[in-house]
């Protein structure tokens, strides 16, 4: 069992990362095992397929063992309650590709396993007041990711076990910034939705997968803190990269290409409508990509983490340097 007092004697604890392949997953993986690899004993990737690409990448990483894992198959060398076994913290990356069985899965395993620390694999949306955003028209992914929260609660009070479970919520990865908010880059258009009547326009928090992984990072010996420390701590971490309407992100745009955005801004209540009404005809779970609830999100203002956790994981921004829109524009243009 991995305990507090063990992490205490080593100074190191071991850490497992599922779904490590992934867009996050990758960059964590990459990150703790460079930047911070001090504070890991074993730094453990997990995948369904070792000879894909980015695993074989990830193999190549100093102090990263690449792990193939079943999630389905107790028989399986590599199921993950075998694999998960004496790990201290684990990260469950999985993206919407996996089951809700799959992730359900890792967070069991890791209760059973009594890691000290479950990431469930949120890193998005603070979508727990989404009811009241989509009274019965939530998206399926956010109903799912509420399920397994719950059952989180349920496996930790049944099974006695100590593991925390700390969800991040980051806003928008930097890195999927345009595609979210709405730039077409073939017309120059930014459409997105605010209310009426505007400005002010609703501010929107952005993440780079990298600053996610140095949370990550940081809040680790946080949350190993002995217990009458760390049950103090917030358990629902809100990050904000940096924060920006809609119309600054296509300022910061201009400024670092030079090419005008048009913005055809629409009124989020009248697509809020629109969205309610197509999905009485496609049932109350509604599967297709999260893009058109995420809008709303943002043009009703709730993903606006003005209100965040940023001093916890980075305090003063002495750890590290949140990267922002314009230091990411330019890297996309160094690339071209
Ligand atoms: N804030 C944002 O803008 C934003 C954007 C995207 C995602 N997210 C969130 O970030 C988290 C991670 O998402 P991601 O996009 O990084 O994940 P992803 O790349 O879609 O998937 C991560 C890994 O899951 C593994 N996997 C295991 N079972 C799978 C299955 N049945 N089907 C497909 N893949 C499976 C795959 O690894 P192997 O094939 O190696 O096993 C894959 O590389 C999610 O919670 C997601 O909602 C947030």
């Amino acid at each position: 069992m991995a305990t507090t007092s063990s992490f205490l004697a080593r100074g190191k604890f071991s850490i497992a990362i599922v779904g490590a392949t992934g867009r996050l997953g990758k960059t964590i993986t990459s990150t703790l095992s460079t930047t911070y690899k001090y504070q890991f004993s074993r730094i453990i990737a997990l995948t369904r397929d070792e000879s894909s690409d980015v695993a074989r990448d990830l193999s190549r990483l100093q102090g990263v063992e690449v792990r193939v894992v079943s999630f389905t198959d107790s028989y399986n060398e590599g199921y993950i309650s075998r694999v998960l076994q004496n790990v201290d913290v684990v990260v469950n990356v999985l993206g919407a590709g996996a089951s809700v069985s799959e992730k359900d899965a890792v967070l069991e395993a890791s209760i059973k396993a009594r890691a000290r620390i479950y990431f469930p694999s949120e890193f998005g949306v603070d979508h727990r007041n989404n009811d009241k955003i989509f009274p019965s028209f939530d998206h399926l992914e956010w109903i799912k990711k509420r399920k397994h929260l719950k059952l989180a609660d349920e496996l930790v009070k049944q099974h006695g076990s100590d593991t925390k479970i700390v969800s991040i919520y980051c806003g928008l990865f930097l890195e999927m910034v345009f595609a979210v908010t709405g730039l077409d880059i073939s017309t120059y258009t930014f459409s997105y939705l605010a209310p009426s009547p505007a400005p002010p326009f609703p501010r929107v928090s952005i993440t780079s997968t990298q600053d996610v992984a140095h949370a990550i990072a940081s809040l680790i010996p946080i949350f190993m803190a002995p217990q009458d420390l760390s049950t103090s701590l917030p358990t629902h971490i809100r990050l904000a990269g940096t924060l920006h309407t809609v119309p600054e992100i296509a300022d910061i745009y201009k400024k670092v290409t030079g090419e005008e955005i048009k913005l055809d801004r629409k009124d989020v209540s009248e697509v809020k409508e629109k969205l309610r009404e197509e999905m009485k005809v496609e049932g109350t779970e509604w599967r297709g990509a999260p893009g058109g609830h995420i809008q709303i999100i943002m043009g009703e203002g709730m993903l606006d983490f003005t209100d965040n956790d940023n001093e916890l994981v980075n305090p003063g921004g002495a750890r590290w340097v949140w990267k922002g829109v314009e230091e990411y524009i330019r890297e996309l243009q160094q690339q071209k």
